[in-house]
């Protein structure tokens, strides 16, 4: 097929999911422009897109779709051309894809990627495209491969890479095949998705594309691949995206300990590691210690503290010798000495948690 970045593709991102499983980090931000090793997650994507030769975006938006245009503007700075297009009400995955169309410039047989603004992935979308031409398939899905499918739908293909059946989460999967989220469709099929109501692409669209024989091709690839959807996969997609674990071409520097912002201060004796990212201004004290996690513009680390597998929000003050593990502290919170955080604990922002003795934990 050529090279792939002088082709001038087309690409639909969903970003208009309400991110719940993120609260509170999502309160003030949705989650696909949440800082990711210093840049907005959806950058990724977007520069590997780029790369892949998509040229022009349109993003389906809905929750706080104005700071999608603050933060990406007219797409010039990443090599792109970006449309919005925002739903009144949440039309769901598919019912976005329909709306978002009304913006695509590509003929019926033109494909176009369907990408989910909450995805990490190194997959070769170049390649994802190859099979779909190859295949001559109507729709096209990433899939890949994970350690336990026991927590996903998965999706059962031919030999040829036919997609035979999707398969609900089950305690005993027969494939360990799970849709990664990047779809490339040909155009013309997603004009026949019903418009102006909500639609889900994988409860409705792909059963009744299957129902009704329409071809549809599985792409394994099982490059680095994670879906940014709770706390532990954000606090380890930027860890990732630090020590260089998936490639990101919106990055100048990768494969380091810690990613340390303009004007932040750590003491000479403090530990910052394990893929950490310290936003701008921030002071991290003598003693404390800041392992795979990440804290974000202006927080305060005090002296002895212990930050672990963790999201400090902007402002926030974490007291001294306090530790933090597995836990988010909202924006502008304030922990004061005494305290431990443990085990999926999730601080309100502007909460202040006082000497209380009381040990917070989920785990025990
Ligand atoms: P949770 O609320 O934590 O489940 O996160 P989410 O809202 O992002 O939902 P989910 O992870 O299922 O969404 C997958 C992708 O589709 C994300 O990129 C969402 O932004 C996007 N998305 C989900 N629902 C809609 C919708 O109704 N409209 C649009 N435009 N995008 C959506």
């Amino acid at each position: 097929m050529g090279d792939s970045s002088s082709r001038s593709l087309e690409a639909i991102l969903l970003v208009g999911g309400q991110g719940t499983r993120l609260r509170p980090l999502t309160m003030s931000i949705p989650k696909p422009l949440l800082p990711t090793a210093g840049v907005p997650l959806l950058e990724h994507q977007l520069a590997r897109a780029a790369a892949a030769g998509v040229r022009h975006v349109v993003f389906a938006t809905a929750y706080r779709a104005e700071m999608f245009a603050e933060s990406f503007g007219d797409g010039d700075r990443l090599g792109l051309e970006i449309t919005y297009v925002t739903e009144d009400v949440p039309l769901g995955t598919g019912g976005a894809i329909r709306n978002a169309s009304a913006a695509l410039r590509s003929g019926p047989d033109d494909p176009v990627f369907i990408l989910n603004g909450d995805i990490i992935s190194g997959h070769d979308m170049t390649a994802q495209i190859a099979a779909h031409e190859k295949a001559d398939a109507v729709v096209t899905l990433h899939l890949t491969t994970v350690e336990d499918p026991r927590r996903y739908g998965s999706v059962l293909t031919e030999a040829d890479g036919r997609v035979k059946a999707f398969i609900e989460k089950s305690p005993t999967p027969i494939t360990d095949q799970v849709n990664a989220g990047c779809y490339i469709f040909r155009r013309g099929v997603i004009d026949e998705i019903p418009a102006g109501r909500p639609v889900s692409v994988e409860y409705e669209l792909f059963p009744k594309f299957l129902a009704e024989s329409v071809p549809i091709i599985g792409h394994v690839d099982p490059a680095y691949w994670l879906d940014v959807g709770t706390p532990a996969a954000f606090v380890q997609c930027c860890c990732d995206l630090t020590l260089g674990r998936v490639r990101s071409p919106a990055l100048p520097v990768q494969g380091v300990p810690a990613l340390i912002g303009e004007g932040a201060v750590i003491a000479p004796d403090a530990q910052v590691a394990g893929g950490s990212t310290i936003g701008g201004g921030v002071l991290v004290a003598s003693g404390a210690v800041v392992d795979g996690s990440v804290v974000m513009d202006g927080a305060e680390i005090a002296e002895e503290a212990k930050v672990s597998r963790s999201v400090v929000g902007r402002g926030a003050r974490i007291g001294p010798g306090v530790v933090v593990e597995d836990a988010i502290v909202g924006d502008e919170a304030v922990v004061e000495a005494g305290n431990e955080l443990r085990g999926g604990v999730r601080i309100w922002p502007r909460s202040v948690i006082s000497d209380t003795s009381i040990r917070f934990s989920s785990d025990m």
